[in-house]
């Protein structure tokens, strides 16, 4: 393939805030096609960016055979379904997470992968962050070593705050309706706890995935214990994550930046990491490596490349990938375990209070 053509589903926040101007900025392809239900903005987005086609729905732009692949960034109670069309349609696709709610959407479209033998490819961006990168593979040579003891603990807080950090990228916006998005749910969910789900997993998916990427955890992992507040969203839930206890800090705080950070023990230091207000351009997570025993040094070890976008780089990652046949990092068959964590989780905690 020389350049990859892409077809992209839905023009709304992301779209237009990250995924098509970097798109746009990608020598490795092209934005051939748009596909969105409000076709006044599908308009205007189109000639912003200068996408020569445009489509009412996915469905009329999956006939399109100049397409290679498909990205989406569409409500997160469709995009799964829109994810599974394409692939049975016989693209490859990037999709925003999450990919499902519930374990059976979630089974549905990694059938559509099996059948279709084509790939999708989940939009966990911090995978991407070089500051992350730098911890996984620091993570990775000390535990190859040996050389600070063995892994002992591992702990990601989330608090949030502001993660649009003032993002100033033109946003075209429509009086159109939105588009009717049902969201569906696991079946033994009682509807009434379906929105605190949801917030709850589209919040945290993202760090129970950088967890088990940063230990290396795969679906190795079991839920240890649970304790939410009230809201089902505040309090802290422990994992076993391959063997190494890890830990989910969850709440709120109105902070202006973003407050999130991920830190490894080992038994003679640890890696240290703060996230990034998450639309903040070209700023990678900062990363601190403590080595302690006889060394005791601690260094602010600088990620490379050193002005880099967790989200630009999750895209060239999808591109190059669909180049050169390489797996995806962030794979359909590997955010099934998120999808299966966060069940279990509202499942105990509906448990402890007698709903369950
Ligand atoms: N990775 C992250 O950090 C991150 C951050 C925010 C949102 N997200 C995810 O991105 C997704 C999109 O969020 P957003 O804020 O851009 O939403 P949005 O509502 O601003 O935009 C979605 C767009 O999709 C269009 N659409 C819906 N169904 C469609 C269909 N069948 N065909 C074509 N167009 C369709 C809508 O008209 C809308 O314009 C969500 O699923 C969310 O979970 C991820």
């Amino acid at each position: 393939m020389s350049s990859i053509r892409i077809g992209y589903v839905g023009c709304g926040f992301m779209a237009q805030g990250v995924h098509l101007p970097n798109l746009a900025t990608m020598a490795e392809c092209e934005v051939l096609a748009l596909a969105e239900l409000r076709p006044d903005l599908g308009r205007r987005v189109q000639a912003r960016f200068g996408i020569p086609r445009l489509y009412p729905d996915h469905q009329a732009m999956l006939a399109d055979a100049d397409l290679d692949a498909i990205a989406v960034s569409a409500a997160f109670g469709v995009q799964g379904q829109i994810a599974r069309d394409a692939l049975l349609a016989g693209k490859d696709v990037f999709m925003e997470k999450p990919m499902a709610i519930s374990l059976e959407q979630a089974d549905a479209i990694l059938e559509a992968e099996r059948a279709s033998g084509r790939r999708l490819m989940v939009g966990y961006m911090k995978r991407y962050d070089a500051g992350n990168e730098l911890v996984k593979e620091t993570v990775d040579a000390w535990r190859a070593s040996g050389e600070q003891g063995a892994i002992t603990y591992a702990r990601n807080h989330g608090f949030g705050g502001n993660w649009t950090a003032g993002l100033d990228a033109p946003m075209d916006t429509t009086d159109e309706p939105m588009p009717e998005a049902p969201v569906v749910g696991p079946a033994w969910l009682p509807p009434e706890y379906l929105s605190a789900y949801i917030g709850y997993l589209q919040q945290y998916t993202h760090n129970i995935n950088l967890l088990r990427w940063l230990l290396g955890a795969g679906d190795d992992v079991r839920l240890r214990s649970v304790d939410l507040d009230e809201d089902g969203y505040g309090g802290v839930v422990v994992f076993d994550m391959g063997g190494v206890r890890a830990v989910l800090e969850t709440g709120r705080i109105s902070h202006y930046r973003w407050d999130e950070h991920t830190q490894v023990y080992f038994r003679d230091g640890w890696v240290h990491t703060w996230a990034p207000p998450l639309l903040l351009r070209q700023v990678p997570a900062e990363v601190e490596i403590y080595h302690a025993s006889d060394r005791q040094t601690m260094a602010r070890t600088i990620p490379q490349p050193v002005w880099s976008w967790a989200y630009r780089r999750e895209m060239e990652h999808f591109v190059a990938s669909l180049k050169s046949g390489e797996p995806f990092r962030s794979t359909a068959q590997d955010t099934r375990t998120d999808v299966r964590l966060f069940e279990e989780i509202y499942r105990v905690w509906l448990g402890q209070r007698g709903v369950l």
